[in-house]
């Protein structure tokens, strides 16, 4: 007989046929409006255009913070921050091991070097004790990532930042609206940065923005990305002040941008509700885990994050996200398969040429860029299972990745 608990993966009825909405979104009439006019005047570039000020003006306002800066990426926006941090070559930044490579090329490009901190295994986030064992002479920042829109335990960092004098850099990347304890992620250290990647809450195709409270760090911030000098003249002599990059936002990047805005907060409270009704119909499912969201904390889920413990689970996290494929719930085992300083890029410790350099600075014993250095994060990542999350799934959708979940986690494989 077929039970109707019978997992699709082994021959039973799926959960759902239908596929969930595809991770796009289209774009509302105020985009086509704002296109339009930049395609009437000519103006693709910052430099006498209006879009480029006005998402860092509405921007800096919708998060609550002074000054913003926009780039070209998320990338850009993270190497903006490190470039206003004036840093040594060698000296040390203390990064998240699950992330994207984005986060961890600026600091290279800057010739600093990322050290990394364990993860706390509830959250995925940077576990602060951790973070602190990483500390020497040579550190000079830290760099959380509010992984998936699940704030980084900013108390804790904000406290280890301060007793060490050092500078606290958010990766809110993946992290629009997101609350810890009722603030806004990017307001909470020194330097804020943001994404508008195709995937994130805001988006432009690729952008960056980088905000802070602090108009010293400003002054360097504002001019990084636009090669070392001011922006605002195309006519008279050039100053180039700062070594810098050309970062630039485009005009039609920021337009398509700065058309979301009104939209945004609503947009990651329905992501927030749909996340935390999820949460709420997985409680107590044996070995099933989602991301712990702090109470007080406000989620805003860019994907949606489950440990599945092999030792509890009926069956181990990959043959989970196979049998929720099969259940016709999009899914995937893991997000990076490795921590980030395991892939080649970083592991090797060749950033320039056949150099070494900037590891060869490091005072003292050399990282060994191995399973051991953060062994909670290898665990973590060996059990992740990631749900895409989208702000148009209904209720109903977010039920069914429930009854498709219980039904994988209670059947007797
Ligand atoms: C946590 C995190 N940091 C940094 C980045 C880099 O952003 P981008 O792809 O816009 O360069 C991303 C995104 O892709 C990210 O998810």
């Amino acid at each position: 007989m077929n039970s109707p608990n019978k997992p699709a993966l082994l021959g039973g009825t799926p959960v759902r046929t239908e596929p969930l909405h595809n991770p796009n979104r289209a774009l509302g009439p105020a985009a086509l409006e704002y296109l339009a006019d930049i395609c009437a005047t000519g103006q693709l570039t910052r430099v006498g255009g209006k879009y480029v000020d006005r998402l860092e003006a509405e921007f800096a306002d919708w998060l609550g913070v002074k000054f913003c800066t926009a780039s070209s990426s998320g990338t850009a926006a993270i190497h903006t921050a490190l470039g206003a941090l004036q840093l040594e070559p060698g000296d040390e930044v203390i990064c998240a091991p699950i992330t994207d490579m984005g986060t961890v090329i600026p600091v290279l490009a800057q010739n600093a070097i990322p050290v990394f901190a364990d993860i706390l295994p509830e959250t995925y986030n940077m576990d602060p004790v951790s973070a602190e064992q990483r500390v020497t002479a040579r550190t000079r920042a830290i760099m959380p990532v509010h992984l998936a829109g699940n704030p980084a335990d900013m108390a804790a960092l904000r406290d280890v930042a301060a007793r060490h004098g050092l500078l606290l850099v958010e990766d809110c990347a993946q992290a629009y609206g997101a609350l810890w304890q009722g603030e806004k992620v990017g307001t909470l250290g020194d330097i804020g940065c943001f994404s508008l990647q195709q995937s994130k809450h805001l988006i432009s195709g690729q952008g960056g923005l980088t905000v802070t409270n602090d108009p010293v760090l400003q002054e360097i911030l504002s001019i990084f990305p636009h090669k070392g000098g001011p922006h605002y003249s195309s006519l008279g002599a050039r100053n180039y002040l700062q070594f810098g990059y050309n970062y630039h936002l485009t005009e039609l990047q920021a337009a398509v941008a700065l058309s979301q805005l009104p939209g945004l907060e609503a947009l990651c409270a329905r992501r927030a509700f749909l996340g935390d009704r999820l949460n709420a119909k997985l409680a107590g499912l044996p070995g099933f885990y989602p991301q712990v969201v702090r109470e007080g904390d406000r989620c805003t889920y860019w994907m949606y994050v489950l440990r599945v413990v092999a030792e509890e689970a009926a069956v181990p996290a990959p043959k989970v996200a196979e049998a929720l494929r099969a259940e016709g719930v999009a899914c995937g085992y893991q997000y990076i398969g490795k921590p980030i300083f395991m892939y080649e890029a970083i592991r090797r410790q060749q950033v320039y040429g056949t150099s070494n350099y900037p590891f060869t600075l490091r005072d003292g014993e050399p990282l060994r860029y191995d399973e051991e250095y953060c062994p909670g994060c290898v665990e973590a990542l060996d059990e992740m299972v990631v749900i895409p999350i989208h702000e148009l799934y209904t209720d109903e959708d977010i039920d069914q990745i429930a009854e498709a979940c219980a039904k994988i986690a209670t059947w007797a494989w």
